[in-house]
């Protein structure tokens, strides 16, 4: 199966769109089924000495992954990076960025990049431009979709407790996901500089933690 990038429906929506904002809380209850919060917190633990030099959280959505990273390192520096304005109560730990990432300046070197559920937004020319920018971390944490017939199937059990943004982009999100190998690939971040650990939960998620060697 290849990969196909199409656009989400949730990013060409006003934050205030009642349909986004509930598929938001969507992505909220799909998060904490996949375990993905957990899992990036728990692997964030393992690299205290590049949390301290700060950690990034890219495509952020509603900031509360940010706000659990806080929370647990609450000496580091937590920047969030999304197209949508800063979420209302969020922690004012957490530094909001608004915008097209590529078009932000990128964080300061020899800390921890963390995306969940962000980089198979991006086609492969962009990813690359991605690798690039977060090229300087010691660091990174990914949570993606994990691409095949399994998570379309498991995705497919909770139509009847999501909207219709979700349903789509939860779809579009599997066959834009990844196998193995090809997140690290496509980002360029090169095997002579970085050492990788990817896993495939059954779940549905592609983890993938990378540190310089
Ligand atoms: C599928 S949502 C995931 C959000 C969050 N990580 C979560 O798990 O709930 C992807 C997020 O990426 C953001 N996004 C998409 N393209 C972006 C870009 N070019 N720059 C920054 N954020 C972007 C969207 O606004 C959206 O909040």
């Amino acid at each position: 199966m290849n990969r196909v990038v199409v656009p989400e429906l949730l990013d060409h929506l006003a934050p205030t769109d009642p349909a986004a904002q509930r598929s938001r809380r969507d992505l909220r209850r799909i998060n904490f089924l996949m375990g993905n919060e957990t899992w990036v917190c728990r692997v964030a633990g393992r690299f205290p000495a590049a949390a301290a030099h700060g950690i990034s959280e890219i495509g952020a959505g509603d900031g509360h992954l940010s706000a659990k990273l806080a929370a647990r390192f609450p000496l580091a520096e937590v920047a969030a990076y999304d197209l949508a304005p800063r979420p209302h109560g969020l922690d004012d730990r957490v530094k909001w960025i608004q915008g097209d990432l590529l078009a932000q300046p990128p964080p300061s070197p020899g800390g921890i990049v963390v995306a969940n559920l962000f980089l198979h937004h991006f086609e492969a020319a962009a990813l690359g431009a991605l690798g690039r920018w977060m090229e300087a971390a010691r660091v990174v944490i990914f949570n993606e979709p994990d691409r095949g017939v399994l998570p379309h199937f498991l995705g497919a059990l909770m139509w009847p407790w999501i909207n219709r943004v979700t349903r789509h982009d939860m779809h579009v999100s599997i066959s834009a996901g990844f196998v193995s190998g090809e997140i690290s690939a496509l980002l360029g971040l090169e095997p002579q500089h970085w050492q990788f650990e990817e896993t495939s939960r059954w779940r549905g998620g592609r983890c993938v933690i990378g540190w310089r060697t």
